[in-house]
């Protein structure tokens, strides 16, 4: 890469940031493309080279103005756009990296009473009358991390590995957004550091990836800790950067100049949060073991509340000199311990393997157990995942297992006892055919899942229903799981166009003479489904649920100008679904395959019945019908009768745009009273000048009665008047 070259352009890029306001357009798309492959030229050297060449500031204001002129230009919004897509960098393995200094475990203790014992060998080692703090802190039970600053600039990050050397996980780490790559000013932050701390995912995070990868047939990660590490044990960065990631730093683990370092913990952990690390709240210093005690009972009790998960508490001495003192074995610190909260695992007979057909049709094993009390809660049924978890733990019925619940994750089984096994215990093979409709499973490439295809299958249908009327869905209050079951029961419903039948005499009739159904309920109920019909478009379409079509696709979809209704959609080829942010080849695929001939006729079918295929929210942006469409209006000087923003929303609201300076491009430049010199600028160009008046009625004109919009501004003009 040519250096000198690189710096030189960037400079003169940043020098057309004054002009970006008069670009034309054939201009603008020369400097996009410069800006363009400027930035990705940076991004190199920031994430692979680690050598970059230009401030974090300058950086900033480079990707500003490309943002600002794609925002000015938006046919000139290509996906490769680095505003547009995250930085990609494959690495081919993860090189391995040695600590400053070795990354030592805790030692445990899971009482008051060891915890006494604790501070009594503490005190031992002393041998001096001192007063002793502690500084109590969370046990994030997540993937233990060790950063490498020098000068500020994140330089490292690796994993623990066996202690002394882990592996290179930088680029990953740098993914992370809540990781720093480069610290705030301070005085530790002037000299080379290591600090060691915990990246975990949130237990919400996790669910939801969870379920994703059951719907894609992937492996399910175990808990979060695994999936916290799986996701930055990655040769793909992208993947890092896809999963929702935070760090807790806790421990300063080197410093190059030791006289600059605090005098406490409390301090470093101070220091920590100056510099813009992430430091969890949830540190209490406490003067005596017996405050300690009562602090990790109290969050013992809450230990369900975090957003992520615990596995106990972290006890250090505060004083750094006295941590000297106290010193380490070869496997632990002693001037920390860990406090674990009660495991929650407990043992209990595997009575049975029983199995559940997804919305998808992925058929997930569920074990039924005796029923056990952990930590409070009574299990009786916990996830097998799938086909290889089975085989490969050799679960069998009648054995004893252990079992484990982590927060509010789903109960695992985590494995076997051999010595309780009865030797007559047979091996389990998973079932050929669905449970539901007996037809063939098929386990599909790639996937680890097995899989009904039977699109009739009837307990996918209940589950595709229950999907559809869910809270992300149609959102069709009072039309829960129960209620679905008891209406497929009773021939009231087969298929999801159904659900807008129940109306009908012959079934609102038989609704109501079911127990449990009232007058008043089947009313609501009936409302709630007449409501739904009015749903914008993407709850529709997440309702309807195509493979690997979450909430966000379906809005990015039905954000994209070209989707005029849900027709739109499957008539757009895979690659031009690809043109819409976060949509790759897989789920492009699955949203083509779609639209089969039956799915049509659902479409069809749904209407008829009244709902509403149309796209909403292309009519407000694009729709060739709204009045202004086209128009670029400029304001300039005060108007009497609104804001300039509120005649710059009125325009918008036509259809038309409201920019900031004149050019050649500009159709009206509106001036009120004392205008400014893009009134002037105007004449020269030519562009159409209007006074307040003039606009008023240009607007009244274009906008009375043509469109629903038309009348809303017509409305308010009128309140104006
Ligand atoms: S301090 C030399 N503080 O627990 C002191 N560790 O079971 C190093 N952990 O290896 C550790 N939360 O990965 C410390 N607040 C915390 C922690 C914590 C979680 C992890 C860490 C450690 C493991 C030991």
């Amino acid at each position: 890469m040519d250096i000198p070259y690189l710096l030189e352009e960037t400079r003169q890029l940043l020098a057309q940031e004054s002009r970006k306001s008069i670009l034309l357009a054939e201009e603008a798309a020369l400097l996009i493309e410069q800006l363009r492959d400027n930035i990705k030229q940076h991004n190199q050297l920031y994430y692979l080279s680690d050598a970059p060449l230009i401030s974090d500031a300058e950086y900033d204001r480079l990707f500003g103005l490309l943002k600002e002129l794609e925002q000015r230009f938006p046919d000139l919004i290509t996906p490769d756009s680095p505003t547009q897509k995250l930085a990609v960098v494959i690495q081919d393995v993860l090189k391995p990296a040695q600590h400053l200094t070795s990354m030592l475990s805790l030692d445990n203790t899971y009482n008051a009473d060891d915890l006494y014992d604790f501070e009594k060998r503490i005190r031992n080692l002393v041998k001096r009358d001192v007063e002793i703090e502690y500084v109590v802190e969370l046990k994030f039970d997540g993937m233990g991390i060790c950063l490498l600053y020098e000068n500020g600039l994140l330089v490292r990050a690796a994993t623990r590995g066996d202690g002394t050397t882990g592996e290179d996980v930088t680029l990953n780490v740098k993914t992370i957004p809540s990781i720093p790559h480069r610290l705030k000013e301070q005085m530790l932050a002037k000299q080379r550091i290591e600090i060691r701390g915990e990246i975990v995912m949130p237990k919400s995070s996790f669910q939801k990836l969870n379920r994703q990868r059951e719907e894609d047939g992937k492996p399910l990660f175990a808990n979060p800790r695994n999936a916290a590490a799986g996701s930055v044990r990655q040769l793909d960065t992208s993947v890092t950067a896809s999963r929702d990631l935070t760090g807790f730093m806790y421990h300063l683990s080197y410093i190059e100049r030791p006289q600059d370092a605090p005098a406490t913990h409390w301090e470093v952990l101070q220091a920590f949060q100056q510099m813009g690390l992430p430091v969890s709240e949830h540190r209490k210093l406490c003067l005596s073991m017996e405050e300690v005690v009562a602090h990790v009972h109290a969050i013992e009790a809450q230990r369900d509340e975090f957003p992520f998960e615990i596995d106990g508490m972290v006890i250090k001495v505060n004083d750094l000199q006295l941590q000297q003192e106290i010193g380490s074995t070869a496997h632990h610190p002693r001037w920390a311990v860990a406090y674990k909260f009660a495991a929650r695992q407990e043992t209990t007979l595997l009575q049975g393997i029983s199995f559940q057909v997804g919305r998808t049709g992925v058929v997930t094993p569920i074990a039924e157990l005796l029923p056990v009390n952990i930590g409070g809660v009574v299990v009786k049924r916990a996830s097998l995942y799938n086909a290889d978890y089975l085989v490969q733990n050799d679960f069998r019925v009648t054995d004893t297992v252990l079992v484990e619940r982590a927060g509010d994750v789903i109960p695992r089984v985590v494995r076997f006892l051999p010595e309780k096994r009865n030797p007559e215990a047979e091996v389990f093979s998973f079932p050929s055919r669905c449970p539901s409709c007996h037809s063939q499973l098929v386990h599909l490439d790639e996937e680890v899942a097995w899989r009904c295809v039977n699109i009739s299958c009837p307990a996918q249908r209940l589950e595709r229903l229950i999907h559809f009327a869910a809270k992300d869905s149609m959102d069709i209050e009072g039309l829960g799981e129960r209620i679905i079951e008891i209406l497929l029961q009773e021939n009231l419903i087969n298929s999801l166009a159904d659900i807008y039948r129940l109306h009908e005499s012959e079934r609102r009739d038989k609704l109501m003479s079911l127990p449990g159904f009232g007058t008043k309920s089947v009313e609501n109920l009936l409302t709630a489904i007449q409501n739904s019909k009015k749903n914008p478009l993407w709850r529709l379409l997440h309702g309807l649920g195509i493979l690997h079509v979450g909430k966000k696709t379906a809005k990015n979809l039905v954000a994209d100008p070209r989707i005029k209704t849900l027709y739109d959609i499957f008539t757009l080829s895979p690659e031009a679904l690809q043109e819409i942010p976060d949509i790759g080849p897989v789920l492009a695929q699955s949203i083509h395959d779609y639209f089969t001939p039956e799915n049509q006729a659902l479409f069809a079918e749904l209407e008829a019945l009244g709902l509403s295929l149309y796209n909403e929210t292309a009519a407000l942006t694009s729709s060739a019908e709204l009045p202004l469409r086209g128009k670029t209006f400029v304001f300039t000087g005060e108007l009497d009768r609104m804001s300039r923003d509120e005649a710059s929303e009125l325009v918008e609201r036509l259809g038309g745009k409201a920019v900031s300076s004149v050019s050649k491009q500009t159709g009206y430049l509106v001036a009120g009273t004392a205008p400014g010199s893009k009134y002037q600028k105007a004449v020269l160009l030519g562009v159409t000048v209007l006074n307040e008046e003039e606009f008023l009625k240009l607007v009244n004109e274009n906008g009375e009665g043509r469109t629903e919009l038309g009348e809303e501004a017509g409305d308010r003009l009128t309140a104006h008047n």
